[in-house]
């Protein structure tokens, strides 16, 4: 079956693109059919992945404001299952652009329809607000998976998140659920970050990422790791860049938590 799974946090700097990215890579390196769609105008995904802007002529921009058909604008990448859809700053322009739009909240979802089939998954990675281009991301996903930074004012902001996910149940798209919480940038010597990671379990338990392979119940974290952050420099995944790494494996085994979850 497809899923469609946005990742978002209309917070800065939690740990979104890195998610998406490498969890997209994880996915596809497990052989599924993958597509990440880059919906940040500030197309850290696609840079992410090696690609710049001389290297692709149009985005998902020229897709959702009907200038070019999505299978036009899609790239491959140096992992086989894996396809980007990338972006590029003019994508800002998109929310005036559809501002008078009727059902614009639906225009990605369209926009997505010719191709979903052929992917086992699509990943989108959202921008840092709530507007019409993270509106436009839940309304065409299956699920959301929130990242949540361990620091302090982790939790700030998630009250409204939480709500607009349920404004767009009710409104726009009633089979969103919400995938999980995964707590990003964890440092376990770090007292403030265990008592993030308690709240967290207190508060969302069940919608927490389990490891698939552990006898005792342990939760999924991504730890802080100098890796993850200097992978996208090379334009690679973690899995590519240092498959050892613990920032890898906890990606690997957020990606088969999902797997096991999506094979019952
Ligand atoms: N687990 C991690 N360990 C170390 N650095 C990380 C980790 N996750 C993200 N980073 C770094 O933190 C910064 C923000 O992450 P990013 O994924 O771009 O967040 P967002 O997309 O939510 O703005 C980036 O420089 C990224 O490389
Ligand atoms: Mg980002």
């Amino acid at each position: 079956m497809k899923e469609i799974i946005t990742i978002a946090n209309q917070k800065g700097g939690v740990g979104k693109t890195t998610t998406a990215v490498n969890l997209a890579a994880a996915l596809a390196i497990a052989e599924k059919k993958v597509l990440l769609i880059d919906f940040d105008p500030q197309a850290n995904a696609t840079s992410s992945l090696g690609f710049y802007k001389s290297d692709y002529e149009f985005n998902i921009y020229h897709t959702l404001i009907g200038a070019k058909n999505i299978e036009d604008v899609i790239l491959n990448t140096t992992i086989e299952t894996l396809d980007l859809i990338p972006s590029n700053i003019g994508l800002v322009a998109i929310e005036k652009e559809l501002d008078n739009l009727k059902d614009r909240e639906l225009t990605l979802k369209k926009v997505l329809k010719p191709i979903e089939d052929k992917y086992d998954y699509i990943i989108i990675d959202s921008p840092p607000t709530l507007g019409t281009i993270t509106i436009n991301a839940l309304c065409a996903s299956n699920s959301i998976i929130i990242p949540i930074q361990c620091e302090f004012f982790a939790l700030e902001g998630l009250a409204q998140l939480l709500n607009t996910i349920k404004l767009v149940k009710r409104t726009k798209n009633p089979e969103l659920k919400i995938k999980g919480i995964i707590p990003t940038m964890y440092t376990s010597q770090n007292n403030l970050a265990k008592q993030v990671l308690s709240d967290l379990v207190r508060h969302f338990g069940p919608k927490m990422f389990v490891d698939m392979k552990s006898e005792k119940k342990r939760y999924i974290v991504i730890p802080r790791n100098v890796r993850l952050a200097e992978a996208p420099s090379f334009g690679k995944p973690v899995a590519l860049y240092d498959i050892k790494s613990k920032g890898a494996q906890a990606y690997n085994k957020l990606a088969e938590n999902i797997l096991g979850v999506d094979n019952g």
